[in-house]
């Protein structure tokens, strides 16, 4: 019960699917097929010219809902459940007198009387196939229009529509599919006045009979139309002498059951001027010698798809009229029969022959004289054919030599090598196919010496065992279009290039041949070339930047060049010139790489570009200056299967471009999927939100100020804390020495004193021993301790005892630094003197190990504010203390000017 009621709700859910919700109008034509109706709709504008109500429920037509659309020209009311014209009775024609064409088919129509169509005079058309039709009396007599009957598949028994002759204007008649046993001498009188030309009698199994001088009413009959009737020999040769004496012109007997042709079979169209004979499809094997003897007009006969064993030089006797003969798959091997035989000179008699199918043909293989006799004969395919004959060499098509073959089609013939001068008497061919071969040779260029006209070569499917030289193409300049897919081994990095010659070449593949190594000059001069295929290879180190020597650019000059494939070469760049001049680029396929970061300007040449494929690549971004060029005038874009980084800098763009671009973009909702940030992750590129970017543009601008101002501020304290009393230090100098403040006319000699000592108390014993014996030597100090006038005010006396010092020496120690007078006063006048007069008045003397920062934070000295040579170090070796006496001596002597 479930299960029914499962299935009932599958099958009303899929009528529903396929049921169209309203009418769609085109040119005026209404279709409202697959609709369910079971009413003809009556809200359709009044002046349609075609309503197709086919597919439907209707089980009537009634008259009054068409006529309100009086300008129908053509009604198709076929797959409905219509039982009986009858209701139109003097209505349907008469309320559309426009109605030319009227389709049936398929409906339950059953009787069909002379009043049913009587007002149909306007008719041209009339399709009733596929009813159960049971004529009574004349029904089709007022049809005086009629063109075209069909009343196929109806069971009918007879082709007698009626006794009274009518359907003056009738050309074409269907009768196939019905029950017809027999054709009676006088079915057919009553189109004895028609000019019918087209007779169809297709599958008709149970024809049994015809009548001597049935076909006698319609001599005018010029093509008729047997495929699918059981015709037994008898009945066939019946029928052909039944032809004698008619029009006809072209007779189609496929799939007839016929098993041999003997010269009987025909001889009844001894006396027609039959052009085109099909025999396809039947079990023929025996072919009696001058079976054709009868139709010396013949055109074209097609004897595809039989089971020949041997042609026979007979077999196409009288056929000199012949242009077009079809032997596809007529002659086969079987596992238990040898293969079939082709004798020579069998088509000897075929000198008018331009066209011959040999295609999946058997046989024993190519003699001197198996194509003898064929002078006219302008292609020949070959292809799939089995002749045993893997070398072509200048022997194989002997028999062709005086042909102005054309085309001939060697395709999946299972040739391995091809002889110096294999077709060199072939000078008029312009196409020459040897695809799906083993061809494994190299081409030195002598093969296809002679094929002064050749225009297209296909070498494609050769298992990729085909190597050329520089000169493989030197005797066929003229190609226009060489195929080498999935054909080539070895390498093509030579000069010149194998494809030097070919000025006019204008389609070049050289897909699926893993090459690897080419130079920029494999292409050079192909002015012509439009179309250049080059997927599956293995470009990709051709183009990265890092390749020694740079990128090669061999699309470099390729101007005219519209079509160029690129897929599945795993590149990861396209150089910045890569795809540089190819302005006339319609269609650009680049997909299956593993790009990713594209260069700006890449495309900027690519003006012209209608179609891009660049799916299944590692695109994450579409960019303006990227794609800007490539996507402006597409009408096709496959950029799908890309992990897209959905951020207003990736793809925002794009996504606008998406929502204005006509093009066609297949799967843009299934398949452009974001892959960055996690919050767009998996879903779909069209789900990006571009608002989100608008309101960002000003926040952008307060960051990058904001960012700057706070870095900036960071830097200048980072500066002032490690630097700060430098730039104060100069800046000090500066001023002092721009405002003039130092004493520049002072002379040296003004000093009384070399070196004014400032040193901590307890430090007095060392000043003693080290320093006061150097003023035996004339150098002169002055000692707070010694020298200080007494009364005289502390501070008055240390800012005129210093000015009167040419250098003022500080003795450091930890000590020093602790004393506060020192710390506030002496060293801030030291200072003072420093910048007033020049920095290098200052020496200093380190007894101890004392940090620069230390030094600083207690004296407000640093060691970089004085000349190095004035900065001196107590040596800790006794023998080293004379050294420091010496550069004592020189450090106070030194002048104080900067230098
Ligand atoms: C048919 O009628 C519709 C309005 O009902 C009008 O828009 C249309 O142009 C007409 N077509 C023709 C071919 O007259
Ligand atoms: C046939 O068509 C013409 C216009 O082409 C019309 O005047 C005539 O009435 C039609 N005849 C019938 C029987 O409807
Ligand atoms: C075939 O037709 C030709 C003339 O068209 C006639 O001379 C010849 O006798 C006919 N042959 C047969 C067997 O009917
Ligand atoms: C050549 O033969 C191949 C294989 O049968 C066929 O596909 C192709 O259309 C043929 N080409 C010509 C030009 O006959
Ligand atoms: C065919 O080739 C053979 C050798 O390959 C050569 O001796 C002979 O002259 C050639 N024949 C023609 C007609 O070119
Ligand atoms: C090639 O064709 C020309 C005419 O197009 C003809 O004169 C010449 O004889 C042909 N060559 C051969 C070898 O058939
Ligand atoms: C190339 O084509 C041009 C124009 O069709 C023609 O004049 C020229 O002879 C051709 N060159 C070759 C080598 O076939
Ligand atoms: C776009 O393509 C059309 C048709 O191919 C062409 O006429 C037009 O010039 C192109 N526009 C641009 C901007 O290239």
């Amino acid at each position: 019960m479930n299960l029914f009621i499962c299935l009932a709700l599958l099958v009303a859910g899929s009528s529903f699917a396929s049921k169209k919700q309203r009418c769609e109008f085109k040119d005026c034509t209404a279709d409202c097929s697959h609709m369910s109706l079971n009413a003809v709709p009556d809200n359709l504008p009044k002046n349609i010219t075609g309503f197709n109500l086919a597919h439907n429920r209707l089980r009537s037509l009634d008259p009054s809902a068409l006529s309100l659309y009086p300008a129908l020209q053509v009604l198709d009311v076929g797959y409905n459940s219509i039982q009986s014209l009858a209701s139109l009775d003097g209505g349907l024609c008469s309320s559309l007198p426009l109605l030319r064409n009227l389709v049936m088919q398929h409906n339950v129509l059953h009787l069909l009387e002379e009043k049913d169509l009587q007002h149909c005079a306007n008719l041209t058309h009339l399709n009733l196939a596929g009813n159960r039709l049971k004529p009574r009396g004349e029904p089709f007599t007022a049809l005086q229009r009629l063109m075209w009957l069909d009343v196929s598949k109806n069971a009918l028994t007879s082709v007698k529509l009626g006794t009274r002759p009518q359907l003056q204007n009738l050309v074409s008649l269907s009768f196939s599919g019905n029950a017809l046993e027999s054709i009676l001498m006088d079915d057919l009188l009553y189109l004895s006045s028609s000019s019918l030309e087209v007779l169809k009698l297709s599958s008709l199994p149970n024809l049994k009979k015809i009548e001597p001088g049935c076909f006698k009413p319609i001599q005018g009959i010029k093509v008729l139309i047997m495929d699918d009737s059981k015709l037994s020999p008898q009945l066939t040769s019946l029928l052909c002498e039944e032809l004698s004496g008619t029009a006809v012109q072209n007779l189609s007997l496929r799939n007839t059951g016929q098993v041999s042709l003997s010269t009987k079979t025909f001889e009844g169209l001894n006396a027609t001027k039959l052009r085109t004979l099909n025999l396809a499809d039947n079990k023929i094997s025996q072919i009696e010698d001058g079976s054709f003897q009868w139709t010396p007009q013949l055109e074209a006969l097609s004897l595809e798809g039989n089971n020949i064993k041997h042609l026979r030089q007979g077999t196409f006797t009288r056929l000199s009229n012949l242009r077009w003969l079809s032997l596809c798959h007529a002659l086969v091997k079987t596992h238990t029969a040898p293969s079939p035989v082709i004798d020579d000179f069998v088509f000897e008699p075929l000198s008018r022959l331009e066209d011959l199918c040999m295609r999946y043909t058997a046989m024993r293989g190519i003699t001197a004289f198996t194509f003898s006799g064929l002078v006219s004969l302008k292609s020949l395919d070959l292809s799939w054919s089995s002749t045993g004959i893997k070398n072509i060499n200048n022997q194989t098509f002997a028999s062709l030599a005086g042909s102005p073959l054309e085309t001939l089609n060697l395709t999946y013939m299972a040739i391995t090598y091809l002889s110096p001068g294999a077709f060199s008497s072939f000078g008029n061919l312009t196409t020459l196919l040897l695809a799906g071969n083993f061809i494994s040779q190299l081409l030195t260029g002598s093969e296809l010496e002679g094929l002064q006209k050749l225009e297209k070569l296909d070498f494609s499917f050769n298992h990729q065992k085909l190597s050329l030289t520089t000169s493989s193409f030197i005797h066929v300049p003229t190609l226009k279009a060489l195929l080498l897919g999935s054909a080539l081994t070895g390498s093509l990095d030579m000069e010149p290039s194998p494809f030097h010659p070919l000025v006019n070449l204008t389609w070049l593949d050289l897909s699926n041949n893993n090459i690897a190594n080419i130079n920029d000059r494999l292409l050079e001069g192909l002015n012509q070339l439009q179309k250049l295929k080059l997927e599956h290879n293995n470009l990709a180190r051709l183009w990265k930047d890092a390749n020694p020597g740079g990128p090669v650019l061999f699309l470099r000059g390729l101007s005219r060049l519209t079509v160029l494939n690129m897929d599945n070469n795993g590149l990861d760049e396209i150089p910045r010139n890569g795809l540089q001049g190819l302005h006339n680029l319609q269609q650009l396929n680049l997909s299956a790489n593993v790009l990713n970061n594209l260069r700006d300007s890449i495309f900027a040449d690519l003006s012209s570009l209608r179609q891009m494929w660049m799916q299944k690549n590692l695109v994450t971004s579409v960019t303006k200056g990227v794609f800007k060029p490539a996507l402006a005038n597409l009408t096709q874009l496959h950029l799908e299967r890309n992990p897209y980084d959905c951020t207003c800098d990736s793809i925002l763009w794009f996504v606008e471009w998406l929502n204005h671009t006509n093009a066609s973009v297949p799967g843009l909702y299934e398949n452009y999927i974001c892959n960055t940030p996690p919050a767009y992750n998996n879903r779909s590129i069209m789900d990006f939100d571009p608002l989100s970017c608008k309101d960002m543009t000003p926040f952008q601008a307060l960051y990058v100020l904001s960012s700057t101002v706070v870095l900036t501020m960071l830097v200048t304290a980072f500066l002032i804390h490690f630097q700060g009393w430098r730039i104060e230090f100069y800046w000090s100098v500066m001023v002092s020495r721009t405002l003039g403040l130092r004493d520049e006319h002072v002379e040296e000699g003004r000093y009384e004193y070399d070196g004014y000592v400032i040193h901590a108390a307890r430090d007095g014993g060392w000043v003693e021993r080290q320093l006061l014996p150097l003023e035996d030597e004339g150098i002169g100090f002055f000692l707070e301790d010694r020298d200080v006038v007494p009364g005289c005010s502390q501070l008055q006396s240390i800012v005129e005892n210093m000015g009167k010092s040419r250098k003022i020496v500080f003795v450091i120690t930890e000590r020093l630094m602790q004393d506060p007078w020192c710390r506030r006063f002496k060293a801030h006048h030291a200072l003072h003197q420093i910048i007033e007069d020049s920095r290098d008045s200052v020496v200093l003397i380190l007894l101890q190990d004392i940090q620069d920062f230390h030094l600083h934070s207690s004296l407000l000295l640093r060691r970089g504010m004085v000349k190095p040579s004035c900065v001196l170090d107590w040596p800790v070796h006794k023998e080293r203390i004379p050294a420091f006496q010496q550069k004592l001596r020189l450090a106070l002597a030194a002048s104080n000017r900067v230098e």
